[in-house]
């Protein structure tokens, strides 16, 4: 295997707080030295002066729609769109069809990520058979064959007595429930956030309480079984506010935040743009300003994208048909780095944690480092960089992006995945 030494960038990695120019060598897909002024012989050099230098970064929240909707994404197609993010490692949602709540399903994803795949690929099993929120899924056997969470994501389990017993379960398997926490009846029929933008439009909203009732159950439901609990992308102010308090009485209690609800609100919403439709919905400027605070005091403990691919016929129809979810791969460090670090909101070792420890520690995943001995995964990116996103040159099967034709400051320059520079702008 060739060896990788990267040269003169500003290596940050949060997990050891180091932040200096230096030097970063990859061997046999593990990183064997770090340092200023390495030398190798025989080495595939990447001269990354002015550029920013983390570990790989990790997106715990992406729908690859494979098995099942492969015209939609496929686990080859998405991987190629997380490395163009900049993401060294994804974990894939398991609303494929079939649903992913069987070993042999988490083994077959597995199979296909070895062969085609350029980043690596963790399944997240489904917390019930078929994700229909009844019997549980066989939880131990998914998890043995390499599940590293459970979810029945856009399908959450609404019957508190199987949440109940799937915490229980993951508890003693010691996996964590990630839930979309959405209670299904108060969201039922709407199609954006309920408020004044909702009205004017004559949508049908989709209540914050929707999301707040089941944040309050499940973390109740943590509390009782002593589950390790995550939410997903969280969206409101209250909700917040109740994992700030879960945190403070030292529940295993964990959050991630999307971009898109960093960056936008319900107001921002071309009138009826399928590609601002997603669950949960874009929010109030109240509810955005809270993700902001929750991340600058420390409560939100990853930034994942929801990457939802939808193919342009089934979006480009009135806007109720059009399912919820827009890709977000390749526009997520731009849209964070814009909205969090360029505002002088946080700085770059805060944001790069978001992306590397946070999740790689909600997961236990061995990732998100830069140390020696630590998995060869590297994210390189230009924090100042000016340029366009045109959603027509994703990798990316789906083209359902809000971001198409806004130019960024900061961009992805290339992502190293076990020592081999997999993509690189
Ligand atoms: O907008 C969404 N799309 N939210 C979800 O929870 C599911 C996702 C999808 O699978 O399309």
């Amino acid at each position: 295997m060739p060896k990788l030494l990267i040269k003169n960038g500003r290596v940050i990695d949060p997990a050891s707080g180091r932040d200096e120019v230096g030097d970063i060598l990859i061997k046999g897909g593990l990183i064997v030295r770090m340092g200023p002024n390495l030398h190798a012989t025989g080495v595939i050099g990447f001269d990354a002066s002015g550029m920013v230098v983390t570990p790989g970064f990790i997106d715990m929240h992406v729908h690859l729609r494979e098995p099942g909707f492969e015209h939609a994404e496929t686990i080859e197609s998405g991987s190629r769109a997380a490395v163009a993010g900049g993401f060294a490692s994804i974990c894939c949602m398991p609303n494929t069809s079939p649903v992913n709540d069987d070993a042999t399903v988490t083994r077959y994803i597995l199979e296909r990520a070895r062969n085609v795949a350029v980043a690596n690929v963790y399944p997240i099993g489904a917390i019930t058979e078929d994700s229909a929120g009844e019997k549980l899924a066989s939880i131990g056997s998914m998890k043995a064959a390499g599940a590293v969470a459970i979810s029945d994501d856009g399908r959450p389990v609404m019957n508190s007595r199987v949440m109940r017993r799937a915490m229980e379960y993951a508890r003693s398997f010691d996996i964590p429930v990630i839930d979309h926490c959405e209670d299904l009846n108060l969201s039922a029929g709407g199609d954006m956030h309920e408020g004044f933008p909702s009205v004017r439009l004559g949508l049908h909203g989709i209540p914050s309480s929707s999301e707040d009732v089941m944040v309050a159950r499940d973390i109740l439901l943590a509390e009782a079984t002593g589950a390790r609990f995550h939410v997903a992308h969280l969206s409101t102010r209250r909700s917040l506010e109740m994992v700030a308090q879960a945190k403070t009485r030292r529940l295993p209690v964990t959050c991630e935040v999307s971009p898109h609800h960093l960056a936008l609100t319900d107001a921002d919403m071309p009138a009826y743009d399928s590609n601002y439709k997603m669950r949960p919905p874009l929010r109030s400027a109240s509810d955005q300003a809270a993700l902001v605070e929750g991340i600058v005091s420390g409560v939100v403990d990853a930034i994942a994208t929801d990457h939802a691919p939808h193919p342009g016929s089934e979006k480009m129809q009135e806007f109720e048909k059009c399912p919820f979810g827009i890709i977000g791969l390749e526009t997520a460090l731009a849209v964070t780095l814009e909205t969090l670090v360029h505002s002088g909101r946080i700085p770059l070792m805060r944001m790069i944690e978001l992306f590397t420890t946070g999740p790689a520690r909600i997961l236990g995943l061995n990732r998100g480092r830069l140390a020696v001995g630590a998995p060869g995964d590297v994210t390189i990116f230009d924090p100042e960089l000016r340029w366009t996103y045109d959603v027509n040159r994703s990798f990316s099967k789906s083209r359902n992006s809000p971001f198409d034709g806004r130019t960024f400051r900061g961009a992805p320059m290339a992502t190293v995945v076990r020592g081999v520079v997999v993509w690189r702008r």
